[in-house]
């Protein structure tokens, strides 16, 4: 490996000089300087010092455009006066009781009323353990133990969450019966019997595998939007399908809305009028505090019940946390549909201004996405599931990493896989300063590319 660092790299270490010498620090008690690998890049991410609607500054100051917003969580930006109001009133009040408030119910009544797919549900301390409580629920309810997930699919930080969840050409097997892949060795052989990969987008492969292991399986979980993979939306089939198919074969159908709900009120599953068993929520139901719940048909959800004859365990010292929940309260409550369509209609702005610039660039690439949700590739081509994200990921190299430094060095913050998402801060002249410096970007990034990997360049 070449030890010489690459004058994109360099670049933004001369601009960020504070963050460098945190990330140093940070290594002395982090391994490897970090605490969340989905907030970790290389050479070091920028450190936060503050933030406030869609600016958020970094160690040597900078005021950055945030696309991130804590990897979709905040739909309002950073300190929205209502949220701050809410946990400032709370905390006074104490931070966390081992006791009902009124907060968790106006907050789970608001979303019963959204969600359609939600009658009853519970509050978790994160996504993660929403989808596995999700998962529990669907084993107890069918006595069955395997569980399908999509290929490129991610729900949390627990190994089936993350089976396949890279999909690498040389070991994932054949498009119609995907290998259980394990992303790293901490994997148990269980955790990948027990579960069924499914290529994600494929109506008719996925009927007939969820056909051909009907009889073990309790549960089928998709994202309608799949996240880690680059925002590539399901189609209304593929979703229906697999609707049909679990009702047929009596499988729980669980959607994992913990990023899409931002996309409208009652989420993708009002979208597309496909109604999952369980639907499990995370990120801004929490209002920017650690959150997650999963909620679905009274029938399924009433095995949590503490009157159930043998209820599935779930306590959790932080579910439903008090603080948590009035912070979510006043975050639900600021956002109605006009807000939703309003952020929706900024992301649709940004992709069509992020396309300009690949078009203008003649580097190929896209912008992929639905709602305000949207994800950079380096391809040209159609991407509708893991298998086409990843031969554009393959083919970019180290030019996402390049392309990601750039746009920080320009002042626009997004997840390292170049993940963008809008937020109600957020003003059409935020986008358009996205997109030129994605212009920007890629004019910086086109003699590399010639150089290194001319394949993507239009010839
Ligand atoms: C689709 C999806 N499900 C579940 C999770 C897990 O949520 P958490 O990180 O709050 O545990 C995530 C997190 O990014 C996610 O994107």
């Amino acid at each position: 490996m070449s030890t010489q660092t690459h004058p994109l790299e360099s670049e933004y270490r001369a601009f960020s000089p504070a963050s460098a010498t945190l990330a140093s620090r940070a290594r002395q008690v982090f391994p490897g300087g970090d605490t969340r690998a989905s907030a970790h890049y290389l050479p070091y991410p920028l450190s936060i010092v503050e933030a406030s609607g869609c600016l958020a500054t970094d160690a040597d100051g900078h005021h950055m455009l945030d696309f991130m917003n804590n990897f979709t969580s905040l739909i309002h930006g950073h300190a929205h006066p209502e949220v701050v109001a809410a946990v400032q009133a709370q905390v006074a009040l104490g931070s966390a009781y081992a006791a009902p408030s009124d907060h968790q119910i106006e907050l789970a009544e608001l979303i019963t009323s959204r969600v359609p797919g939600i009658e009853l549900m519970r509050f978790t301390s994160s996504g993660s353990e929403g989808t596995t409580m999700a998962i529990r629920c669907a084993r107890a309810a069918t006595g069955r133990q395997k569980i399908m997930k999509m290929e490129g699919g991610y729900h949390g930080s627990f190994e089936l969450a993350e089976v396949s969840l890279v999909p690498t050409p040389d070991k994932r097997g054949n498009l119609a019966a995907p290998n259980s892949l394990a992303v790293d060795n901490s994997f148990p052989d269980s955790v990948l019997r027990d579960t069924v990969i499914c290529p994600y987008n494929q109506a008719d492969l996925a009927g007939a595998l969820i056909d051909q292991h009907a009889n073990d399986l309790a549960a089928v979980i998709v994202e309608p939007i799949l996240g880690s993979m680059g925002m590539i939306p399901a189609t209304a089939e593929f979703l229906s399908t697999l609707r049909q198919k679990t009702q047929q074969h009596g499988v729980v159908l669980i959607f994992d809305e913990v990023i899409t709900l931002r996309n409208s009120l009652g989420g993708m599953q009002e979208v597309h009028a496909v109604i999952p068993d369980l639907t499990c929520l995370g990120k801004i139901i929490g209002g920017g505090l650690p959150v997650g719940a999963l909620g679905g048909s009274a029938e399924l959800m009433q095995l949590f019940s503490p009157e159930a004859v043998r209820p599935v365990m779930h306590a959790s010292t932080f579910s439903g946390n008090v603080l948590t929940m009035a912070a979510g309260l006043a975050a639900m409550r600021s956002l109605q549909e006009q807000d939703t369509d309003r952020i929706n209609n900024l992301a649709g702005r940004l992709r069509q201004g992020f396309n300009h610039a690949f078009e203008q660039s003649g580097i190929r690439g896209q912008a992929l996405g639905m709602g305000s949700l949207t994800n950079l590739h380096f391809s040209d081509q159609p991407i509708n599931d893991a298998r086409d994200a990843m031969e554009g990921m393959i083919a970019a190299g180290h030019m996402t990493r390049l392309l990601h430094l750039a746009m920080l060095t320009r002042g626009v913050m997004s997840a390292s896989r170049l993940m963008f998402c809008t937020s109600t801060a957020m003003t059409e002249a935020d986008i358009d300063a996205a997109v030129t410096a994605l212009h920007e970007s890629l004019a910086v990034l086109r003699p590399y590319i010639k150089k290194e990997r001319p394949d993507l360049l239009i010839p």
